[in-house]
């Protein structure tokens, strides 16, 4: 069975840390990104980890990356869909553009990844298909009606595809991350910082790694009765 994994968005933040531990568990990672060369360049040279420019919201350029990948690397048998974006607004002001950009990238880039891949999957009678999911998809967030849609969305499809590929040995998992300290997160006031971790029962935001770890498990044969399955990583802030 090959050992190659393929990680959307794999080059920053939760991805990136998804790419390392992947690595580090001995699959040979590519990369996916959307289009921050600098950032890629420096992750390439920090890792030795392979990146692919395109967007996982565009259908052909998705098939066109994959069989790229598959050309330099050999069979992708385990997919992450982990390429995520926001466009929060409050629903009274939320543009179409808004809701269209997260629903493109968020919900179909998942159907653009895995659908090329699926196929090759089925005939090898092996694959993981690990999907990104978030908290708010589960809970609904004020100011995030797309983002939470399109990750309540996600949790649907991996349901679904779970059942499909079950019998050709394709697993199908989600995990759904609390408030990681990203650069994004990192970012806000530190006020606002306090507040978000006043609300974790655990008492702080949860780190990349940790979000990794649950990949390289459900990645694993030791993971091969788990399918359907959405982990919640979340710091107890919402239990399901
Ligand atoms: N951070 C959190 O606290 C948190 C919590 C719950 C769930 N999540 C989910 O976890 C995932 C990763 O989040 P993050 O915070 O690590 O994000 P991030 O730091 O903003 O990184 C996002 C990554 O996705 C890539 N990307 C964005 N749009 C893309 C597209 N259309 N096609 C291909 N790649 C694309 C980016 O590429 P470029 O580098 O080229 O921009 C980047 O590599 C997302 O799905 C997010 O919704 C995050």
């Amino acid at each position: 069975m090959s050992k190659i994994a393929l990680v959307t968005g794999g080059s920053r933040g939760i991805g990136a840390a998804i790419s390392v531990a992947l690595k580090e568990a001995g699959y040979t990672v590519a990369a996916n990104y959307a289009g921050n060369d600098e950032a890629a360049a420096k992750f390439t040279a920090e890792t030795g980890i392979k990146t692919y420019k395109w967007s996982v919201a565009d259908y052909d350029a998705c098939a066109a990356g994959i069989a790229q990948v598959e050309a330099d690397l050999g069979p992708v048998s385990v997919l992450v869909n982990n390429a995520g974006i926001t466009r929060d607004a409050m629903f009274h002001r939320m543009t179409r553009q808004q809701w269209q950009e997260v629903m493109d990238t968020n919900l179909n880039g998942l159907f653009n990844m895995t659908h090329p891949l699926w196929t090759g999957m089925r005939d090898r009678k092996f694959g993981r298909v690990i999907n990104i999911s978030s908290i708010n998809g589960q809970k609904g967030q004020a100011g995030q009606a797309n983002y939470s849609a399109a990750k309540a969305g996600d949790l649907g499809f991996t349901k679904a595809l779970a059942q499909e590929g079950a019998r050709a040995g394709i697993t199908v998992n989600a995990i759904c991350p609390g408030y990681i300290g990203t650069e994004m997160v990192m970012a806000v006031p530190e006020k606002v910082r306090e507040s978000i971790i006043a609300q974790i029962p655990v008492g702080r935001l949860g780190e990349a790694t940790e979000i990794a770890r649950c990949v390289v498990f459900l990645a694993s044969d030791d993971a091969g009765f788990i399918t359907g399955s959405t982990i919640s990583a979340n710091g107890g802030q919402f239990v399901v």
